[in-house]
């Protein structure tokens, strides 16, 4: 663990560089001991695994739990007794002032923004759940607000740093399937099989006295209680979550953007298999095309996302016939070879005769919440902070503006040809859809009075 010096240091530059930028010397000071306090925002769920994995690092102690549900904070409370419990982090982060370093944030999607840019403004240092926003347009805030305050910054996407993903992003950019044609990344899951709703209940359920519900909206339009949507179903619907491609797409699509340098793509086309207002489709494929770069074979990169049980054919791979594609992954189709890298398991080469005594480097694997811990401390960027995480989190965003629009396209099971699609050019640098300026309000979204999110 680096020294206490560094991170002293590390502390009073960074307050230095907010500084200079405009923005209040707000970042934590340098505090007698060298713990790195962290609050956690939404305890259960998936906030209980960072808050096991992130607590097992010996600088991290706790000092702030802030749930809207009282039942959720048993599993953070058996782990880590006494810490101070809140409903409404605003008044966790008001109160606790600067006795807080870092925050995690793990609630619904919807709600990421709100959170982690209200901690970044106060100078906090950030970790947030994938897909790190419900928007392209907070993906971009939250990119813009960590490089102005300099907050040391990270996504929770922790397959990141597995020696799975990191063998095969190092693979790929040494070259051992030379450079790349195509890839194909799907998750063997649909946009809405938790609910099987398609529209919100119409009879209104009591809201359970545990639940704040008001603080659970938050951000989105109000509507009534019901179970289909706290805790974890939500991902289904598009006021609170991203669907499929919003679930796995920083997961999948991470290992595509590290190893090939990917940022913006030029045009995203999308087809689906029906859509309404309110709930992500069952199946959806988006093809993403990307200016070429020195490891891409092509003027351009076709990256093509299935999800819903569609998955490319598996003739492509060139594996041996008794086996089969995984469930979700993605496959890299290169110049001397191919890669099938599974959600979540160690790369493949193909054809297997071409790559029989392939030597595979030795790679290290991390603790993905022990690096933002470190980075922290030491005063680093991680290589997942905002600045890569943003762009990758507003392409899998741009997916879902662009499968928004599609709105007719059944999808050919057996075909898997859709019949429909809609393609949207991408100005990133503007954040514009020049071919589609119609479409272009919903890169974000209307806040409730009260949550409205200021531009970095
Ligand atoms: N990295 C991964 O592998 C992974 C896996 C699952 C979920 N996730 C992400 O983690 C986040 C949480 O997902 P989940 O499946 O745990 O959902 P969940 O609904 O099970 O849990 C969310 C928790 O946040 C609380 N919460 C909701 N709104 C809140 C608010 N405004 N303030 C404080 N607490 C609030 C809920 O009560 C609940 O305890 C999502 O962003 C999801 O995409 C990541």
């Amino acid at each position: 663990m680096p020294s206490q010096p560094n991170r002293r240091s590390f502390l009073k530059q960074s307050t230095l560089a907010a500084s200079a930028l405009g923005f209040p010397s707000l970042l934590r000071s340098a505090n007698a001991n060298s713990k790195l306090n962290v609050a956690v925002i939404g305890v259960d769920g998936m906030g209980f695994s960072d808050i096991k994995s992130t607590g097992d690092h010996e600088a991290v102690r706790f000092v702030g739990f802030c749930d809207i549900d009282s039942t959720r904070f048993t599993n953070a409370d058996a782990a880590y007794p006494g810490v101070a419990h809140f409903t409404d982090y605003r008044e966790m982060l008001a109160q606790l002032g600067d006795k807080v370093d870092g925050v995690i944030v793990a609630t619904p999607d919807h709600s990421h923004a709100p959170a982690a840019m209200q901690a970044m403004r106060l100078g906090k240092h950030v970790y947030c759940q994938k897909p790190l926003t419900h928007t392209v347009w907070e993906a971009r805030q939250m990119r813009l607000l960590a490089e102005k305050t300099g907050v040391i910054t990270q996504m929770g996407n922790q397959i990141h740093s597995n020696i799975e993903y990191r063998l095969g992003t190092h693979l790929l950019k040494e070259g051992a399937i030379g450079k790349i044609k195509e890839v194909h990344s799907w998750v063997g899951v649909t946009g809405n099989e938790r609910t099987k709703l398609l529209e919100p209940p119409t009879t209104a359920a009591s809201v359970p006295s545990h639940v704040n519900w008001d603080l659970w909206i938050g951000p989105a339009p109000m509507r009534d209680y019901a179970p289909v949507y706290h805790p974890f179903v939500w991902r289904d619907w598009q006021d609170f979550g991203g669907g499929a491609l919003g679930d796995f797409g920083c997961h999948i699509l991470d290992p595509v953007f590290t190893a090939l340098g990917l940022n913006a793509p030029l045009t995203v086309e999308a087809r689906n298999s029906g859509i309404n207002r309110h709930i992500w489709p069952t199946t959806q494929r988006i093809e993403y095309v990307f200016p070429s770069n020195d490891l891409i074979a092509g003027d351009t990169l076709k990256v093509t996302w299935t999800d819903g049980g569609l998955r490319p054919d598996r003739k492509l791979a060139k594996m041996p016939p008794e086996l089969d594609l995984p469930k979700s992954g993605s496959l890299f189709i290169g110049t001397e070879g191919n890669m099938v890298l599974a959600h979540v398991a160690g790369p493949r080469l193909y054809p297997v005769e071409k790559f029989q005594g392939f030597s595979y480097p030795k790679v290290e694997s991390f603790n993905h919440r022990h690096v933002w811990v470190d980075a922290c401390i030491a005063g680093k960027k991680t290589s997942d902070g905002f600045h890569y995480a943003g762009p990758l989190a507003e392409t899998v965003q741009l997916g879902n503006v662009a499968t928004r629009l599609a709105t007719g396209g059944e999808i050919d099971r057996r075909t898997g040809a859709p019949v429909e699609s809609t393609l949207i050019e991408w100005d990133a640098a503007n954040l514009r859809i020049p071919n589609r300026p119609d479409a272009e309000p919903l890169l974000s979204k209307s806040y409730r009075a009260g949550w409205e999110i200021e531009p970095a």
